[in-house]
């Protein structure tokens, strides 16, 4: 009993100090580890004198006992002294002020892609998309813009290689080359995307964007073209009527081809869309060329139809009341929180489908 009681003493004077949680572990295996000195007197029970082992085994038990109860209640009171000490480090102070909370913004330029994807979409159009960096036949060769075209310096092109192989596409119309090469007629699809020429200017930018429509059937022809661009303008501004004219020019990929003005007026220092006589180009188009179906191995005497090009960027500059076509660009965040559109708040012929 007595080396028992020492034990116990021992233990009861170390748990005086103040002692970690790993320092009160380390005594625990000093005790009942596999050669703890309990461990160890559990180990003697059998050299014990008969007369005396059971005694000294109840004895052994009690103190056991003892010890893991001190041992567990003293982990417990460290384990607690911790919880208490992170309440009181971990207050939350509620006279902070919040912090400043910052919602982006949706470009105007994506929001009137959106617009225009959606307004198509309700006429059957399905949305295609084509990469920035074009290879030349795609962007001027299959187009029926051969070599020597004077279309190509028109276009002032950004070349990637010194073979004039890779280009950054100058126009939306490549992607009409792309959906026509990997699908089967009938074709009724748009491309939105961004372009380059290298242009500069107020009302140019070297980067800009198109939106590309494609329609190809055995039985289409201008006036579905017309009916079309009619709808789209109506919706896209949102007007009841609208004036709208074809001027005839000039596209290698289209026969005939024509620009398209809208009448407008400028009533109080804001543009009006619909009246007055200032006419304003937006967009070309045309009947796709016999020689374009022919590249992509559709059978012109069988199918035909109209493409047209929009300047995004000019409907989004008119919708929305923007003068600089380089601020689109410009990055500035003042600009955008001012033009920019809430996520939450979409404008009222936004028909939530998005790009
Ligand atoms: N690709 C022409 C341009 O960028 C626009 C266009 C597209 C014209 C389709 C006719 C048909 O100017």
């Amino acid at each position: 009993m007595s080396e028992l009681k020492k034990i116990k003493d021992e233990l009861l004077s170390k748990f005086k100090e103040k002692l970690d949680l790993s320092e009160i572990n380390q005594i625990k295996t000093d005790l009942f580890g596999k050669s703890g000195k309990i461990t160890l007197q559990f180990k003697k029970i059998g050299t014990i004198d008969e007369s005396e082992r059971k005694k000294f085994a109840s004895d052994l038990n009690t103190i056991k006992d003892q010890l893991q109860k001190i041992i567990n209640s003293k982990i417990n009171e460290i384990e607690n002294a911790e919880i208490e000490e992170r309440l009181k480090k971990e207050k939350i102070d509620i006279t902070l002020p919040e912090r400043p909370f910052v919602r982006g913004k949706i470009h105007p330029v994506s929001q009137t892609i959106d617009e225009i994807s959606s307004i198509f979409s309700e006429i059957g159009f399905s949305v295609e998309e084509g990469p920035d960096v074009e290879n030349e036949f795609n962007n001027f060769t299959a187009l029926n813009t051969p070599d020597n075209h004077p279309a190509r310096d028109m276009h002032d092109t950004f070349y990637l290689d010194e073979k004039k192989e890779k280009l950054l596409r100058t126009h939306t119309s490549p992607v009409q080359i792309r959906t026509m090469l990997k699908d089967k007629p009938p074709f009724k699809i748009i491309a939105p995307g961004r372009t380059y020429r290298s242009d500069s200017d107020q009302t140019h930018s070297p980067m800009f964007h198109q939106v590309e429509g494609l329609h190809i059937d055995k039985d289409i022809n201008m006036g579905h073209l017309k009916g079309c661009l009619n709808y789209f303008i109506k919706e896209f501004f949102e007007v009841k009527k609208i004036k709208m004219r074809f001027r005839p020019s000039h596209f290698p990929f289209t026969e005939p081809s024509a620009e398209v003005d809208i009448g407008y007026e400028i009533k109080d220092g804001k543009i009006i869309i619909g009246e007055g006589d200032q006419w304003l180009e937006i967009l070309g188009c045309g009947m796709v060329h016999p020689n374009v179906l022919k590249n992509v191995n559709v059978n012109p005497s069988k199918f035909q139809g109209y493409a047209f090009g929009i300047g995004i960027d000019r409907l989004a500059m008119l919708k929305y009341g923007i003068n600089d076509l380089r601020a689109f660009f410009d990055c500035d965040y003042r600009w955008l929180n001012h033009f920019g559109f809430d996520p939450l708040d979409v404008p009222t012929n936004y028909r939530g489908l998005s790009r």
